[in-house]
């Protein structure tokens, strides 16, 4: 071979090696996770704007990328076709002369109703103007649009921005578009202080205001950020979720999510019942929204992370990353309708059994370390026992720290325990104990665990009572012991290892 040719061919095998070998230390770095999407580098806050289009999920990210803490706010962008490998893309959306780029959602424009071409997809996002807050003027939120033509790669800021202006509400954010075929119109559900306000369009952009929701119902510690409003069909009818992020005020402490379900008539949305309801009770699962285009799917993903101590966890070139992505469905319990929330069908298929069993029986406890030491601290466990029982799964790793996970019949509670689960010392509320009453009624409690390194996301009762959690421990957790401090049996145990392409280095 001429040697013409030869240059450009080692060239291009180094390129590629070392395209592969940056991949893999930053897959290597301490606490990464394996499977949940983090960003390559530098901060993530809010998942944005996902949206399915032609076989591929978009995500869209509040990111900032000149450091690991938050900063002026752009929209960073991923996608994945099967919510296991994420592939981060260029920038979508930098800060501009009205504002840095908060959050907000992404809808396909079918219909071509903004004229940006048939198809386009409408970026409906908040502008925040740091000049403005700083004058004190209150002003500082309104709501922009821009369009791409190319599926998310390119993006245009439409001239006539903002589309929604202030109307002197100071806290005036993170719009939730979606189509409502019943009344031909866009609806925008919008964070308005600590109320949700609703707006219609038929052009994404001239808004009118509809209504206001929320003044005597739901948490109000905080304010309620990044809304969504949604249809789950449920023995056939069709009932409407909205979700709410708030900050602080969340049951476990810091920021959180609620939901409400009820009515939406086109104008307004009425709830169905007073209690207070949360996507997930764990401290580590905000401003969660689901993806528009997945027609009567409802697909969520939520930010992993608490503004109680989001600036501070230790990690170190980036900081933040998503939580599992999560199928919807409603279910009753004793006349009330609760969301539920399942890890997506389609990474299901990556976990591989490692261990199998219908019963165990546990004499006081059984330690089952063989299993999972090998796993990287990567895995899933499904069992189920009786609700008389008190049953707790122990996680650790050679320097002793442990995570905690269980259930406890005489509270009636689930809880995740990371008090001891590795560092803590970079805020004085992360070491602790984290509960949530039951809310299924069975006889039959079942679990499944998702663990990826650095967190944990418990489904107790097919989604019902969901808790994530992230924690930090100086290896990987690879021995596992149950508990129920008597004799007791667990059933349909399993435990599942995922492989990925690249392993963590923490060993
Ligand atoms: C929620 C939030 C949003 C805001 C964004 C700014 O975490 O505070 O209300 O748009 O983060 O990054």
């Amino acid at each position: 071979m001429k040697i013409r040719y030869i240059l450009p061919l080692l060239f291009l095998s180094f390129a590629i090696i070392s395209v592969q070998s940056l991949a893999q230390s930053v897959q290597q770095e301490k606490y990464r996770p394996q499977f949940h999407f983090s960003p390559k580098a530098h901060w993530m806050n809010d998942p944005n704007g996902m949206v399915y289009y032609n076989g591929i999920y978009h995500l869209f990210f509040q990111y900032y990328p000149n450091g690991t803490t938050w900063g002026p706010m752009h929209w960073g962008h991923a996608t994945t076709a099967d919510f296991l490998n994420w592939e981060e893309k260029p920038i979508a959306l930098y800060p501009d002369s009205l504002g840095m780029i908060f959050s907000g959602s992404v809808v396909v424009d079918q219909h071509n109703t903004a004229g940006f071409g048939e198809n386009a997809f409408v970026a409906i996002f908040t502008h925040h103007n740091q000049k403005l807050e700083d004058a004190k003027t209150g002003l500082h939120q309104y709501q922009s649009i821009a369009y791409s033509n190319d599926e998310g790669k390119n993006w245009t800021k439409y001239q006539g921005n903002p589309v929604l202006p202030n109307p002197g509400i100071s806290d005036f954010r993170d719009p939730k578009v979606m189509w409502y075929e019943a009344g031909k119109k866009w609806i925008m559900t919008l964070a308005t202080k600590d109320r949700i306000t609703f707006y219609s369009s038929g052009n994404l952009k001239n808004w009118k205001r509809e209504s206001d929701f929320g003044a005597n119902l739901g948490a109000h510690g905080g304010v309620w950020e990044c809304p969504d409003l949604f249809p789950l069909v449920h023995n056939g009818k069709t009932v409407w979720v909205l979700l709410v992020s708030i900050n602080p005020g969340g049951p476990n402490g810091g920021s959180a999510t609620q939901y409400f379900t009820g009515n939406f008539d086109g104008n307004k949305f009425t709830a169905d019942s007073k209690a207070e309801k949360w996507v997930d009770y764990g401290t580590d699962n905000y401003a969660g929204v689901t993806w528009s285009n997945t027609g009567k799917r409802k697909i969520f993903i939520g930010w992993m992370n608490n503004w109680q101590y989001a600036n501070l966890v230790p990690t170190k070139n980036w900081r933040g990353a998503t939580t599992l992505a999560r199928d919807l469905d409603l279910s009753e319990v004793n006349g009330d309708l609760f969301l539920r929330s399942a890890p997506v069908k389609e990474i299901l298929p990556f976990f591989k059994p490692v261990y199998k069993k219908e019963v165990i029986t546990v004499n006081k406890e059984i330690t089952l370390s063989s299993y999972v030491k090998d796993l990287n601290g990567k895995m899933k466990l499904n069992l189920s026992f009786d609700r008389g029982e008190s049953v707790k799964i122990i996680l650790s790793n050679k320097e002793t720290q442990k995570l905690i996970i269980g259930y406890d019949s005489r509270t009636n509670s689930y809880y995740i325990d990371r008090t001891h689960a590795g560092k803590s010392d970079f805020e004085k509320g992360f070491a602790k104990k984290h509960t949530a009453l039951r809310i299924a009624d069975s006889k039959n409690i079942k679990l499944s665990l998702v663990i990826d390194v650095a967190s944990v996301e418990l489904f107790a009762d097919e989604g019902l009572t969901v808790m994530t959690d992230v924690f930090f421990p100086e290896s990987f957790m690879n021995t596992l012991k149950i508990s129920s401090g008597r004799k007791s049996e667990l059933k349909n145990f399993s435990i599942l290892g995922i492989h990925t392409n690249t392993e963590n280095s923490l060993k």
